[in-house]
């Protein structure tokens, strides 16, 4: 029997948790044409929330495009990447998928091939004689095109938009700004990790996406909604986990979707059909998962340099978060203040700690564990 736990992927609907509450509010919006930052911590779900609200539209009164910015580095494969699509999304066969772009994207050149799994995809050809911005502007404006033509409501999904304060410049969001401020049919989702960037983004005065969007921070998954999922599926392979030992689970995971998940899948992996889930089985199973995340987390320390292993190490043991560099602290790992900081400095721009309520946090909770336990 498959494993029913599954993680690092996008979750459908055989292995979602919950979320009622967050979509019905994400749907509303949808229909308002509300725009929309949902944010959280890496892995908390927001990609598999968001897919699962676009897919349950009714596609007679609704025209979602998720755009995914993971890839992109600059103005002008931003352009790109909306375009596609777009494109993808406003057209199903090839012919019209093609004709449409061509209609859409003055200053692009697109074609149309099937891929291995025999839909259409579409390609721009080499880069055309037109500066980025007019590009951008006319690639930002198809949206709102699309609602007027067709009479549906558009949602754009732009997901890992922390991206974009990453690019060289602030065209993209200069623009996204300007679009996104006209009255229209089209809803605008904005999907983030990275705390501190975000942040900057939307609550920074001098930036231009200030305030241009509602605040929509996701949380963990209660314990109560993870009960009866991770109950069910045990019982369904005849295996058996008590509430007690659901509650401990979640402890440990804090609700973290990613991290139960994987959790669970370890746990359910070492329960024998017929058996009952008991404490040495979730010790075990934390075993086992550290011992498959310890290659990554191994190849994470490498790359880091001494000061921002003492300061991780020393965050680790004072319970994971740290509201200053205190005295104590600096005594403790033996750093500087200024060497603290700087190490600090290092480790959040590259994502293993961030700024949580009281201080840094390293937001990963096994790391967390795997390195009290060096
Ligand atoms: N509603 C959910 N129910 C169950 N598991 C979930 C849910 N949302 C997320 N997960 C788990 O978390 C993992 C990461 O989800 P993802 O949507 O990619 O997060 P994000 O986009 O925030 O990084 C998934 O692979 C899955 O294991
Ligand atoms: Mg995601």
């Amino acid at each position: 029997m498959k494993n029913p736990f599954e993680y690092g992927g996008i979750v459908g609907q055989d292995a979602f948790c919950n979320r009622v509450v967050e979509q019905n509010d994400l749907r509303r919006a949808a229909d308002n044409g509300d725009r929309l930052l949902v944010y959280a911590e890496r892995r908390m779900g927001k990609t598999s929330l968001v897919r699962r609200v676009l897919e349950q539209l009714p596609i007679d009164s609704y025209l979602p495009i998720y755009i995914d910015l993971w890839t992109t580095n600059g103005t002008r494969s931003f352009s790109v990447q909306v375009a596609k699509a777009t494109a993808e999304a406003a057209e199903r066969r090839a012919e019209k998928m093609l004709v449409t772009a061509k209609d859409l994207f003055r200053y692009l050149t697109p074609s149309v091939s099937i891929d291995d799994t025999g839909n259409p995809s579409v390609q721009f050809g080499a880069r055309a004689a037109v500066a980025d911005v007019p590009q951008l502007e006319d690639v930002l404006q198809a949206p709102l095109k699309l609602a007027q033509r067709r009479k549906k409501k558009v949602v754009v999904v732009l997901d890992e938009i922390q991206r974009i304060a990453e690019y060289a410049d602030d065209a993209v969001e200069r623009t996204l700004r300007s679009v996104v401020q006209e009255p229209s049919g089209v809803a605008w989702f904005f999907l983030g990790s990275r705390k501190h960037l975000i942040q900057h983004m939307f609550s920074d005065k001098s930036r231009p996406l200030y305030r241009s969007a509602g605040h929509y921070p996701l949380e963990s998954i209660h314990v109560d909604d993870w009960t009866p999922f991770i109950q069910d599926r045990f019982k369904a392979a005849g295996k058996h986990v008590s509430a007690t030992h659901v509650a401990e689970l979640c402890t440990r995971t804090e609700g973290h979707p990613y991290y139960t998940q994987h959790f669970a899948h370890d746990l359910w992996e070492i329960t024998g059909a017929g058996e009952a889930v008991t404490e040495k089985h979730l010790v075990d199973a934390e075993y086992l998962l550290l011992r498959r995340l310890s290659h990554s987390y191994t190849v994470l320390w490498e790359s880091l340099t001494p000061n921002q292993r003492t300061l991780l190490r020393g965050l680790a043991l004072s319970d994971g978060s740290l509201s200053t560099f205190s005295a104590g602290f600096l005594a403790d790992t033996g750093l500087a203040a200024s060497s603290a900081h700087r190490a600090a400095e290092g480790l959040l721009s590259e994502d293993v700690i961030d700024r949580g309520p009281d201080g840094f946090v390293i937001t990963d909770r096994f790391l967390r564990r795997w390195l009290a336990a060096l």
